[in-house]
């Protein structure tokens, strides 16, 4: 698969997403949708965008109980979702009710390992004995070997996770700045070129494009680097 963006439409509302939408029609990228948006929009943003041609990822970032999660990732598949988001953090069983779920559809289910805003306290809080980056590398194992097409990890642990699992996956990364831009809020960043040097399939990139002048161009841009 050719190396591809993930572009993380994240606005409040339904007005500014479509005028986003309208404005970088046409490109060959990925729109992905977090429960903002989707709470707002439900199935008619979901077809509208589908309709422009757009591949969509929906990141509902779903952890529950085997069977309601199976449910989600059902009617998600129903609705024509691309790529979609689980906890790995929600147990093996799962994991595996989600991938059992997705069967009949062409969903990509992704999994999320430990979120990037977590620091050392989290793993007293949870109470493990590992390392939080040991642990993102054994749920990701986990998750891959139950089943999921993906793993969402940051560019610092995609390198990693990809010398230790030997299975085929695909690996989002997010947390990508654009050499010489702002870094909002990620701590763990990485521009394009070296995330996709590090083993990243799918870029996630939000704020670099959403507060560039030209969103078209910015995206045409990093297309045109990775
Ligand atoms: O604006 P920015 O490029 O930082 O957006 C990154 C996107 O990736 C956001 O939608 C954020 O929710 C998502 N994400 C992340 N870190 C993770 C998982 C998802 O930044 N570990």
């Amino acid at each position: 698969m050719g190396k591809k963006i993930a572009f993380a439409l994240d606005v409040q509302d339904l007005n500014t997403a479509y005028a986003i939408l309208e404005e970088i029609k046409g490109l060959d990228i990925i729109i992905k949708i977090g429960y903002v948006l989707f709470i707002q929009g439900g199935e008619k943003l979901i077809k509208d965008i589908k309709n422009s041609g757009f591949e969509i990822f929906l990141d509902l970032k779903l952890h529950d109980i085997p069977n309601t999660v199976f449910n989600g990732v059902y009617a998600a598949g129903k609705l024509g979702v691309d790529y979609l988001t689980i906890h790995t953090l929600g147990g093996v069983d799962m994991i595996k009710k989600a991938v059992e779920a997705k069967k009949e559809s062409n969903i990509k289910l992704l999994g999320v390992t430990i979120l990037t805003s977590h620091g050392k306290e989290y793993e007293e809080y949870i109470g493990t004995r590992y390392s939080l980056k040991e642990l993102a590398i054994k749920l990701a194992q986990t998750g891959i070997e139950a089943g999921l097409d993906g793993i969402v990890c940051s560019a610092e642990e995609v390198k990693d996770i990809k010398n230790k699992i030997k299975k085929d996956f695909l690996a989002v990364v997010p947390g990508i700045r654009l050499a010489g831009g702002e870094s909002d809020d990620q701590t763990r960043i990485s521009t394009p070129q070296k995330a996709i040097q590090s083993g990243a399939d799918i870029l996630v990139i939000g704020r670099p494009i959403l507060n560039s002048k030209n969103k078209k161009e910015t995206i045409l841009q990093i297309l045109s680097e990775i």
